[in-house]
C-alpha cells in the first residue's frame, strides 16, 4: 500500500503535529490506564512519528505490515525493536501496558470481521490493567461521496504534488492517490489506492467489548477523528 510512498511519508505528513498528539496520548494513558508499567506497543507504527515523542516516557516497540516502513523506522531508532506483522495476526508472545493503533490505520480492516480480529489480537497483547487506544477512520456521516484534495511539498531538492480523488464503494472510502515526485535526478509518477472501511462507532465499541475490554469513546481524540479506548480489567 505504502511501498512507493513510504520514503516520502514524513514530508507528506509534515503538517501533522505529532508532538502535540503524543502529549494528548500521554494524558489519556494517565486518565484511563490501570497498570503500573510503561511498556507501549505501537501497532501500524509507520515511520514512528509518535514513537519519536512517546519514547521519552515509555519503553516503545512497534509493528507494521509494510517492510519499507520497517526499514525506515528501524534506521531512525536503532535501539528500539520493530516487527513486521499484520495487526490481525501478529504474535509477540508478550503483554504490554499500552497498545496504540493511530492515524486511522484500523480503517485498513475491510470488514467488521477483520476489525474484530485486529482488536482482539491487539487486546491479547495487553496485560491486566493495560489499555488499548485506537484512532478510528472517518465515519460515513463525515465522509463526502466524492472529493478532490491536493497537498504539496516544496523542499530545495524534493518537490511533491499529491492529488487525491476520493469516492465511496459500499461502506468503503476509496482514495486514489496520485504522486508526482521530482528530485534533481528525475521526476516520477505513481498511484497508490487506499481503501478504508467506514466502521460505525457502535461496531468499534462492540469489537473492544467482545475482546473482553471495557470500552469508552473520546469524542475529540487527537483531533476531530475521536478515540476508541479499551481497558483490560
Ligand atoms: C496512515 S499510516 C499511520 C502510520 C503511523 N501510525 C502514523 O501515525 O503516522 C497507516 C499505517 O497502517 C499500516 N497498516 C496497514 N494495514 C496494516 C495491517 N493489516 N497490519 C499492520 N499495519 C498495517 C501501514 O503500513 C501504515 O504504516
Amino acid at each position: 500500500m505504502y511501498h512507493l510512498s513510504a520514503k516520502y511519508y514524513d514530508y507528506i505528513y509534515s503538517f501533522k503535529d505529532y508532538e502535540k498528539e503524543s502529549a494528548i496520548l500521554r494524558g489519556m494513558i494517565e486518565t484511563y490506564g490501570r497498570s503500573d508499567g510503561n511498556q507501549l506497543l505501537d501497532v501500524a507504527c509507520g515511520t514512528g512519528k509518535h514513537i519519536e515523542y512517546l519514547r521519552e516516557d515509555f519503553e516503545v516497540e512497534g509493528v507494521d505490515l509494510e517492510p519499507e516502513f520497517l526499514k525506515i523506522v528501524q534506521e531512525k531508532f536503532p535501539d528500539l525493536s520493530f516487527y513486521l506483522g499484520d495487526m490481525r495476526t501478529f504474535d509477540l508472545g508478550r503483554e504490554f501496558d499500552v497498545v496504540t493503533c493511530l492515524f486511522s490505520a484500523i480503517g485498513y480492516m475491510q470488514t467488521v470481521e477483520e476489525l474484530n480480529l485486529a482488536i482482539a489480537n491487539m487486546a491479547r497483547h495487553l496485560r491486566s490493567g493495560g489499555m488499548l487506544l485506537v484512532e478510528p477512520w472517518i465515519s460515513r456521516d463525515k465522509w463526502r461521496d466524492s472529493s478532490v484534495h491536493m497537498l504539496t511539498v516544496d523542499e530545495p531538492e524534493l518537490k511533491i504534488a499529491r492529488v487525491v480523488t476520493s469516492s465511496v464503494e459500499g461502506r468503503t472510502a476509496v482514495m486514489d492517490m496520485h504522486h508526482l515526485i521530482g528530485t534533481p535526478e528525475k521526476t516520477q509518477h505513481f498511484v497508490e489506492t487506499h481503501r478504508m472501511f467506514m466502521a460505525t462507532k457502535e461496531e468499534l465499541m462492540d469489537a473492544v467489548q467482545s475482546a473482553g475490554l471495557k470500552a469508552s469513546w473520546d469524542e475529540e481524540g487527537l483531533n476531530w477523528r475521536g478515540m476508541l479506548i479499551g481497558v483490560k480489567e
